[in-house]
C-alpha cells in the first residue's frame, strides 16, 4: 500500500489519528462482533465505571515494516495473554485471546498505510485497551465493557533516541507489596504521573522506583523495565511481584542466552549492587532499549562506566540482535513474528 505519510525520520512518540480503530462491546454477558471504525471519538455516559473508578487496562504493541517490505507484529499473543491477566485483575470481562489477535491483525492492516517504512527508525505503535462503560456509583466493578485498538505511527520514546538517559530515584512509590504493580492498568500510570512530572521538572528523564516495602530493591521505571549486565558480562534483570512482566525483557532474556550466548538472572536487585554493574538500560514496547548512563540517589550519582554518549557494548549488541529480528534481518525464534 502507498504510504500516506512523509517525515517518517523525525517522529516523537506522540498521537496522529490513523485511518481505522477497532471496537467491540460486552453486553448482557458476552462479547459482540467487533468493527473497524474511522470515528476516533468515544462516547460515554458520564457514570460509566472508567471515568468514575478507573476500571481500565490495556496493551503496547508495535508493528514496523522489514528488510524485505512485510508488515510484521512481535509475539501479540502475549500481549493477549496479559490484558487478560489484567482485566481479571480489577474484575473486567476479558477480551478473548484468540478474537485479540484477530482483532490486532485487522486493526494493522486497515492503517497499513501509516507503518514507517523499513529504515526510518519509526512503527506504527498499537495500544489495545479495555474500559467498564455502564453507569456505576456505589463502588463495584462495572458489568458492560468496551475494547477498542487504535495505531499511531510513532518515533523514539526518549526524544534523544539512543543516547544514553539520566534517571533519578524516586521518592514516590510505584507499586505496594499485594497491589497491582504487575498488572498494566491506567490507575498505575495515573499514580506515576506526579513522580514523572516532578523527575522531569528536576532535569531527569525517568525515575527509578525502588520497592515500597522496603525501599532497598530494584523494581522499573513509570513505563519500562530494567536491564543490567555486570563487568563479567552477565544480563541481570530484576524479578518482583510489583512490577510488569515485560515482554520485550522476557525476549531480551532468551535473546541473551540464544543468541548472544551470555549467563542470565533474573532475580531480586538490590540498589546498593547498582553501583557496580557495568551498564543499565530500560526495556519495554515503547522504550525498546534504551541505554541509562547515570542515575542520582538524592546527589549521589551512579555513573556506569559505558558513559553518557554511547550505548554499553553488549547493550548495543541486544539492540542490534534484538531490532534485526523485529526488522527482519536476524532469523526470529520459533513464534515471534507474525507476518500482517
Ligand atoms: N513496565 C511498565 C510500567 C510498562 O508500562 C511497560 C510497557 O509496556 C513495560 C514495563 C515494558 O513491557 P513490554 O516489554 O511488554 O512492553
Ligand atoms: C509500552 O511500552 O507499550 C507502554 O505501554 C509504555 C508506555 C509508557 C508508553
Amino acid at each position: 500500500m502507498e504510504k500516506i505519510h512523509s517525515g517518517w525520520e523525525n517522529m516523537g512518540f506522540s498521537y496522529r489519528k490513523t485511518n481505522k480503530r477497532y471496537v467491540a462491546n460486552f453486553k448482557d454477558g458476552k462479547w459482540e462482533e467487533g468493527v473497524l471504525t474511522e470515528d476516533q471519538t468515544i462516547i460515554l455516559n458520564e457514570c460509566a465505571g472508567v471515568l468514575q473508578y478507573a476500571q481500565t487496562c490495556f496493551e503496547g504493541m508495535k508493528a514496523y515494516t522489514t528488510k524485505e517490505g512485510k508488515i510484521v507484529i512481535f509475539r501479540p499473543e502475549l500481549n493477549a495473554q496479559r490484558l487478560e491477566n489484567s482485566a481479571e485483575r480489577i474484575h473486567m470481562a476479558p477480551f478473548p485471546k484468540d478474537r485479540f489477535v484477530d482483532a490486532v491483525i485487522q486493526t494493522v492492516k486497515a492503517n497499513a498505510a501509516y507503518v514507517p517504512p523499513y529504515g526510518s527508525g519509526g512503527s506504527l505503535y498499537i495500544r489495545p485497551y479495555l474500559f467498564g462503560t455502564d453507569p456505576v456509583i456505589g463502588v463495584k466493578p462495572a458489568e458492560e465493557f468496551q475494547f477498542r485498538i487504535f495505531t499511531t505511527p510513532v518515533g523514539p520514546y526518549f526524544k534523544n533516541g539512543p543516547k544514553p538517559l539520566t534517571l533519578c530515584v524516586s521518592d514516590f512509590d510505584r507499586a505496594a507489596p499485594y497491589g497491582t504493580g504487575n498488572a498494566k492498568l491506567g490507575l498505575n500510570y495515573a499514580m506515576s504521573l506526579h513522580a514523572l512530572v516532578t523527575a522531569k521538572e528536576n532535569g531527569f528523564d525517568e525515575n527509578m522506583y525502588l520497592d515500597s516495602a522496603t525501599r532497598t530493591k530494584v523494581e522499573e521505571t513509570n513505563g519500562a523495565n530494567f536491564i543490567f549486565v555486570t563487568k563479567d558480562n552477565k544480563l541481570i534483570t530484576p524479578k518482583s511481584e510489583t512490577i510488569l512482566p515485560s515482554i520485550t525483557r522476557r525476549s531480551l532474556m532468551v535473546i541473551a542466552k540464544d543468541y548472544l550466548g551470555l549467563e542470565v538472572e533474573e532475580r531480586e536487585v538490590y540498589f546498593e549492587e547498582v553501583k557496580d554493574f557495568a551498564e543499565c538500560g530500560l526495556c519495554g514496547t515503547a522504550a525498546v532499549i534504551s541505554p541509562v548512563g547515570k542515575i542520582n540517589d538524592h546527589g549521589n550519582e551512579i555513573c556506569f562506566p559505558s558513559g553518557m554518549t554511547e550505548m554499553g557494548p553488549i547493550t548495543k549488541k541486544l539492540y542490534d540482535t534484538f531490532n534485526g529480528i523485529l526488522l527482519g534481518r536476524n532469523k526470529a525464534p520459533e513464534g515471534w513474528i507474525k507476518v500482517i
